[in-house]
């Protein structure tokens, strides 16, 4: 296993307060987060209803750090333009929910953007295999999609550990580098093993936004990933 060196904290706005997003944004970056996670629900695909582009749009001029959109919509396509011009930095989407994945990827990088599939977990690894060359991260979910503060469902770390393997030979047989991002139920007391099953991305949403001081958490998050890290190496 070779883990990423480089590891990214991205909190998921899902747990802020909605009344003043802007500032939850720049208060969770000042308090060292990497990424924005964005959780875009439709009430379609999952049974909730959260962001579309235009609060990407207004949350773009709040920081220069990627925003990481996670579609959880049914159908996919149509919104991923109006995404890529809301400011997105990052798309994921699940495959089942696009007729097409191999297309649904090239469409989001023509808009500029990364792309990425994401996992539920209950669909297979398998969707990886014929669309590697396109994918720029891999998103695991570790707790079924369509709300926060769900507990992280344990048998993810093996799935992890075969999204790693996989990864990995991809990139040792010359391939361009994938993360690979975990969402659903982190928290300080998991994520090294998360970390030292192969995951070098962290979604958390109530974790951080739950607690009243966010580089508190963070700061012993990554405490925890830089013990992880001396476990694998
Ligand atoms: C679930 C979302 C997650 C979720 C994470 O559908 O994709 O991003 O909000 O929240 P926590 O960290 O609270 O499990
Ligand atoms: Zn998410």
């Amino acid at each position: 296993m070779q883990p990423d060196p480089i590891t990214r904290i991205a909190p998921s706005l899902l747990a802020a307060d909605f009344a003043r997003l802007g500032e939850e944004v720049r208060n969770v970056i000042a308090a060292g987060a990497d990424w924005i996670h964005l959780d875009v629900m439709d009430n379609h695909y999952v049974p909730n209803l959260t962001m579309g582009p235009m609060i990407c749009e207004a949350l773009r001029p709040h920081t220069t750090a990627p925003i990481d959109v996670h579609l959880m919509v049914q159908p996919v396509d149509a919104i991923i333009p109006q995404f890529a011009k809301a400011g997105a930095d990052i798309i994921t989407f699940h495959p089942e929910a696009s007729q097409h994945p191999d297309r649904t990827l090239g469409l989001i990088k023509e808009q500029g953007c990364k792309a990425g599939l994401v996992i539920n977990p209950a669909t297979s690894l398998s969707w990886m295999d014929h669309v590697m060359d396109k994918l720029d991260v891999v998103l695991l979910m570790s707790v079924n999609p369509g709300f926060g503060g769900q507990r992280f469902i344990p048998g993810t770390l093996a799935k992890l550990a075969a999204a790693r393997r996989k990864i990995d030979a991809w990139v040792n047989a010359g391939g361009q580098s994938i993360a690979l991002e975990i969402d659903g139920g982190v928290k300080v007391d998991n994520i090294a093993a998360i970390h030292a099953a192969g995951a070098d991305t962290f979604v958390a949403g109530s974790a951080i936004f739950g607690q009243p001081d966010y580089k508190t958490v963070i700061d012993a998050m990554r405490r925890e990933l830089a013990k992880g890290k001396s476990l694998t190496t």
